[in-house]
């Protein structure tokens, strides 16, 4: 079966990356979740997909220039609708919390390609081994040394470079970048990618698949695992309603 897993949450029904989001994509029946992680000020890593926190929340700036007790106080649900003013940037740690006990996948995507968080890697690492994730948790990012590096620091955690397109011969290249799975963008998957991939033997997990003809394509395929926008519609697909 190939899982559904929630792009920043049910990022159509709540604002993206938030507690809200995330608890909506279990209640939709995802099977992972999708989220992004850079490092507050004061080092703590927090659920956040800009650089910048002016699109996402009532605030302008930078998200490295605030410590973790600031973003706190700050709303990141209004912009989407009023309902949603009482919720904040979380940390990776609340967050963790929340999903350790529930029967749910993780793909954590460390968004260290534009700014390079140092301790990022080292930080995520600690938490999920805190909280027992390790085994159900991919780490992704756009940033394919970041991926070297969390191998070297804990080889058994599963990574995955993002990309969009424009590598030769993609299977070949995870394992160059010590990776064991792919997210690639679903405009890349032509037959002969997709077919290369499984000849090699590497689960895929293409983003972000919003369109039912995409989807109904890809479970076809037997892929690991797609990254949506909308969970409940991928399930009705998989489930041929
Ligand atoms: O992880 C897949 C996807 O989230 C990558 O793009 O910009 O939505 O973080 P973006
Ligand atoms: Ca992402």
């Amino acid at each position: 079966m190939t899982y559904i897993f929630a792009h920043r949450g049910s990022s159509k029904d709540c604002p993206e990356n938030t507690m809200a989001a995330f608890k909506k994509a279990f209640e939709d029946g995802a099977d992972g979740i999708e989220l992004d992680v850079q490092l507050s000020k004061d080092g703590v890593p927090v659920i956040i997909h800009d650089e910048k926190l002016d699109r996402t929340t009532n605030t302008k700036g930078n998200v490295a220039d605030f410590t973790y007790e600031e973003l706190t106080k700050i709303d990141a649900g209004s912009w989407f609708s009023k309902k949603f003013g009482s919720e904040h940037v979380p940390s990776l740690q609340m967050f963790l919390e929340w999903i350790a006990p529930l029967p749910i996948l993780l793909n954590i995507e460390l968004k260290n390609n534009v700014i390079e968080y140092s301790g990022l890697e080292d930080k995520t690492l600690q938490l999920l081994h805190q909280y027992g994730m390790e085994k159900r948790t991919v780490i992704s990012s756009f940033n394919h040394y970041s991926l070297v590096k969390i191998r070297k620091m804990n080889p058994y955690i599963e990574t995955a470079p993002l990309y969009s397109s424009g590598i030769f011969e993609p299977w070949e290249y995870v394992r160059a970048v010590c990776s064991q799975s792919a997210h690639p963008n679903y405009k890349s998957l032509h037959p002969y990618i997709l077919e290369g991939f499984k000849r090699h033997n590497i689960p895929i997990r293409p983003y972000t698949v919003n369109s039912q003809k995409w989807m109904a394509y890809l479970f076809e395929w037997g892929i690991e695992a797609i990254i949506t926008d909308y969970p409940i519609i991928a399930r009705n697909v998989r489930n041929g309603d």
